[in-house]
């Protein structure tokens, strides 16, 4: 696909890190941008700074936890600007520490906006392009589902992350074989970032009180809040810079897309692992400054 002036972009997770980059990118290629957030005030200066480079912007604040929401944001979408073309299921959040110490809360939390929120945008959406499609004989559209290298290593103290990124890698893939199935005109890429200097060791911040608890955090949780924000901060990839690597695939019709292919090597182990029966391999032999931070980090665990 790489007609991308005057059509139509959905982003989730748009006031923030790579979906705000993502929709400068858009803007940048002539899109018209439609842009959800949960935090109202960033998505609101977002929306101003691309309507003041000339864009048409619909942004909306939508939980995408919640279909309905999901819902009215694609009913808004067609009733403004009549299709939609590209889909950014993006918006995502994490919690880490060690998997038998996260709550329940952390769970529906994390699997709420990262895993919910790519099955109610694909749900929802790509009813809505099939619509588009077979009103519009040149109709082209793309669905663009943000997992992480997390859904392909499993990490260790990143057990919440790991399961919904792994499920969104398979929500993905099905999806891809479905819209082959029926010849659809809508093509998907499953966006693997490793690293990424962006808000999203803070996401805590703008969780659900419903979903707050008052548990003690616990000393794995520390150390992988203390990873994370290290390795976030470290990376020497932007956001911007995935967001083009996004926009090369679409055009491409790429279905993998990789910010750090160099860290593909542990994705091969693991897979050799798994297909030879061995043990699972390490998924930071690659990076054992990483092991370490989460190490140090538990050595004050009671
Ligand atoms: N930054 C990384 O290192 C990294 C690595 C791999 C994958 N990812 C994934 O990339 C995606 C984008 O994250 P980012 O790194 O740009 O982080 P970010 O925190 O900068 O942006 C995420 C955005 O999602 C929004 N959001 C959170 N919950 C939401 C909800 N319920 N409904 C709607 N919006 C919601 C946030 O408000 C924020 O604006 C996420 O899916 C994340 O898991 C990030």
């Amino acid at each position: 696909m790489n007609q991308f002036l005057g059509k139509v972009a959905v982003i989730t997770g748009a006031a923030s890190g790579m979906g705000r980059e993502l929709a400068n990118m858009a803007a940048g290629l002539g899109m018209k941008l439609v842009l959800a957030d949960v935090q109202r005030k960033p998505l609101e200066l977002a929306a101003e700074e691309l309507l003041d480079g000339g864009a048409e912007v619909l942004a909306m604040v939508c939980d995408v936890r919640k279909g309905a929401h999901v819902q009215e944001l694609a009913d808004s979408a067609v009733a403004r600007f009549g299709a939609v073309h590209l889909v950014f299921n993006n918006a995502g959040v994490g919690a880490g520490g060690l998997v038998w110490e996260n709550t329940e809360e952390d769970w529906e939390w994390v699997l709420g906006v990262n895993l919910w929120g790519v099955i109610h945008g694909v749900r929802v959406f790509t009813r809505v392009m099939l619509d588009c499609a077979a009103s519009d004989p040149s109709y082209r559209g793309w669905i663009v589902n943000t997992a992480s290298m997390a859904g392909l290593l499993n990490a260790p103290a990143l057990g919440v992350y790991n399961v919904s990124k792994s499920a969104v890698v398979a929500l993905s893939e099905t999806l891809y074989h479905d819209l082959k199935l029926v010849d659809a005109p809508i093509g998907t890429s499953v966006l693997c970032p490793y690293f990424i200097p962006t808000a999203i060791a803070h996401s805590h911040k703008h969780r659900p009180d419903e979903l707050r608890t008052d548990a003690i955090i616990t000393a794995s949780q520390m150390a992988a809040q203390a990873l994370t924000e290290k390795a976030v901060g470290s990376s020497k990839i932007s956001a911007a810079q995935v967001a083009r690597l996004t926009f090369d695939a679409i055009r491409e019709e790429r279905f993998y897309v990789f910010s750090h292919p160099q860290a593909l090597g542990a994705v091969a182990e693991r897979a050799d692992a798994l297909v030879h029966g061995r043990e699972p391999a390490d998924p930071y032999a690659a990076a054992p400054h990483l092991k370490q931070i989460l190490k140090a980090g538990m050595k004050g665990r009671s």
